[in-house]
């Protein structure tokens, strides 16, 4: 068993997509063992996102992760980090395979309706950046 964080960006959540996102991942097999919604400041969006701080994008997207709400889960199940991102597809939804969730929903590199941690040392970080152990279920 693994697990990993999702989020459903603000962009998703303003489309009406958080019900789809979740119908995806719960006929996917892929457990939902915490989930919640917030509405980060833009110093937590830093704080998510400090990774890519260098990166020319890093204004634009933390603007973007604190516009409005977003819902965040842990995602639990056998290769989850892997088989998620799979359902999400690439981060360019240009470039993401038919029938995957960027594909289909995703409007702009940046406003890609959906995130997931691409590594179990990510997924550990940004699981404990959002829930704490009394949270998550399982
Ligand atoms: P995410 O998977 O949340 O990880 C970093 C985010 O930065 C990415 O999805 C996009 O929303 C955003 N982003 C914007 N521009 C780029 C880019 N050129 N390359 C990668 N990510 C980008």
């Amino acid at each position: 068993m693994e697990r990993t964080l999702s989020i459903v960006k603000p962009d998703g959540v303003a489309r009406g997509l958080i019900g789809e996102v979740v119908k995806r991942l719960e006929a996917n097999d892929l457990k939902i063992a915490a989930m919640k919604m917030i509405h980060m400041t833009r110093s937590q969006a830093e704080g998510f996102y400090a990774v890519h701080k260098e990166r020319p994008f890093f204004g634009s997207l933390t603007e973007f992760m604190s516009s409005g709400p977003c819902v965040v889960m842990v995602l639990e199940g056998e290769n989850a980090i892997a088989r998620y991102r799979e359902l999400m597809g690439a981060t360019n939804y240009k470039e993401a395979d038919p029938g995957t969730i960027r594909a289909d929903f995703a409007t702009d590199i940046e406003k890609n309706v959906v995130h997931g941690s691409d590594a179990p040392e990510t997924a550990a970080f940004e699981m404990g950046y959002f829930f704490n152990s009394f949270e998550i279920v399982g």
